[in-house]
């Protein structure tokens, strides 16, 4: 893939359907009892790897495409899996389906990819070691093909699950990944199960649950789950991912003479840092027909070309905006003076270390970055030139470089592109749409 700086961005697009809310669609209604349909389900390959498990722990999912069918068959329906259940790339899945698996009377053993197999879990499997689960992980030998017992704390691992009791956890870590596997086998504990965050996090669980049932009370950043409840099938309409517009965002705002306006975008205030920071770096953005759909805040957001300048994100807006941050980065480096990002150690241990590779291609395209131990500060203002981007096989990496590319001299190349499948599979022919 060769990337050039040839084009201005016009025109309207609708990003694909909300990763998180997708996984938790699928996972919720395996649960519940009778038919869960979803429409603008995202085709992306992590949400694919969670139908594959739940098709494996005896769930039938109908994905036609444009709908999913689940036929859910209640909190205590699911079967002890045949084979391992394969996670792919996805932590999401990983660690929110542990959740559903503590609370079963079988073992599941999960295993992914490169990436997942070096993602921390010992932040799921402390909680829910507390409720009564237990857990192995393996170190896998390919000569011979045999496991060993070890304690890396990350997959391939196996989930016992059992009798559980209700905890009140106070979680070290902002992650709604972490509060939902809590929550999830909050659902199967003898008693309340309650979780408080440092900070909010994503909060798609506590509403999507409760359309579906649940009883569940959220008060500041503390979350608690009544057990056993009867949670019914609904039907699902998914926004668009705010983190997959996020890339039109910044494309909007950089390139000069552009005007683009997304549809239909996911807005929920736990996720919308991105909007924050933006308008805080100076971008001209607007937020048009505001609405709710399926419980969620939704809107269009149009974005004009901006000058822009540097700003300082951290604090409590990090959660609503983690996994954004390489796309601001890359608006940084296209905004006047210095932007520093803090309080984001977090995004060491995502898909890749996102503060590495951001730090890495950034340099490489002659911007003046310093990587902290929480974050980057950026001194934006200087033109990009093309480079070859290390991608480490981070869809975030690979569109957040590609939106630099598209604003940077020369040719600028990726070493793979092909990870963008995980949660954006159109993001070059929506781009390549837009392009004048
Ligand atoms: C997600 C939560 C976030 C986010 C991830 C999706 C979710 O992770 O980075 O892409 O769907 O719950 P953490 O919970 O680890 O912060």
């Amino acid at each position: 893939m060769k990337i050039t700086n040839n084009y201005t961005f016009h025109g309207e697009l609708s990003v694909p359907g909300d990763k998180s809310i997708s996984h938790r669609g699928i996972m919720f209604g395996a649960v519940s009892d009778g038919l869960t349909e979803i429409t603008n389900f995202l085709q992306g390959a992590d949400c694919l790897s969670t139908i594959s498990c739940f098709q494996k722990l005896g769930i039938s999912i109908e994905n036609t495409g444009s709908s999913v069918l689940i036929h859910g068959k209640g909190l205590h329906g699911l079967t002890a899996p045949h084979k391992i259940l394969d996670v792919g790339n996805s932590g999401t899945t990983t660690r929110l389906i542990s959740g559903i698996l503590a609370g079963q009377s079988f073992e599941t053993t999960l295993d992914g990819d490169n990436s997942i197999r070096k993602r921390p879990m010992k932040r799921i499997f402390t909680p829910l070691s507390q409720m009564g689960a237990d857990f192995q992980c393996w170190d896998k030998n390919p000569f011979p093909d045999r496991w060993e017992p070890s304690d890396s704390g990350c997959a391939p691992f196996t989930v016992k699950g059992g009798t559980l009791k209700g905890i009140h956890y106070h979680s070290p870590v902002a992650s709604a990944q972490v509060k939902s596997a809590i929550l999830l086998a909050g659902l199967y504990a003898e008693s309340t199960t309650s979780v408080t965050e440092p900070v909010l996090s994503r909060n798609h669980t506590e509403l999507m649950l409760a359309a579906f049932g649940a009883q569940i009370k959220s008060s500041d950043t503390t979350v608690s789950i009544e057990p056993e409840p009867v949670l019914t099938g609904q039907k699902i309409q998914i926004p668009g991912d705010i983190s997959s517009a996020a890339y039109f965002i910044a494309l909007g705002l950089i390139t000069p003479h552009s005007e683009i306006l997304i549809q239909n975008v996911g807005v929920n205030p736990t996720r919308n840092g991105i909007l924050t920071a933006a308008l805080s770096m100076g971008g001209t953005i607007e937020l048009l027909n505001k609405r709710t759909i399926s419980g969620e805040p939704v809107a269009d957001i149009l974005v004009k070309s901006s000058h822009l300048h540097g700003a300082e994100i951290g604090g409590n807006l990090i959660p609503a905006l983690i996994d954004e941050i390489p796309i601001i980065a890359v608006m940084a480096a296209f905004a006047d003076g210095k932007t520093i990002i803090q309080d984001a150690q977090e995004l060491k241990v995502k898909e890749s270390d996102r503060i590495a590779a951001v730090t890495e291609n950034l340099k490489a395209m002659g911007c003046s970055i310093i990587p902290t131990e929480d974050g980057m500060i950026i001194e934006g203002g200087r033109p990009l030139h093309s480079a070859h981007i290390h991608t480490f096989q981070d869809h975030r990496i690979a569109m957040a470089f590609t939106i630099a590319g598209l604003n940077a001299s020369g040719e600028t190349t990726l070493d793979d592109e092909n990870c963008t499948i995980i949660s954006y599979p159109s993001f070059y022919e929506d781009i390549l749409c837009l392009a004048k």
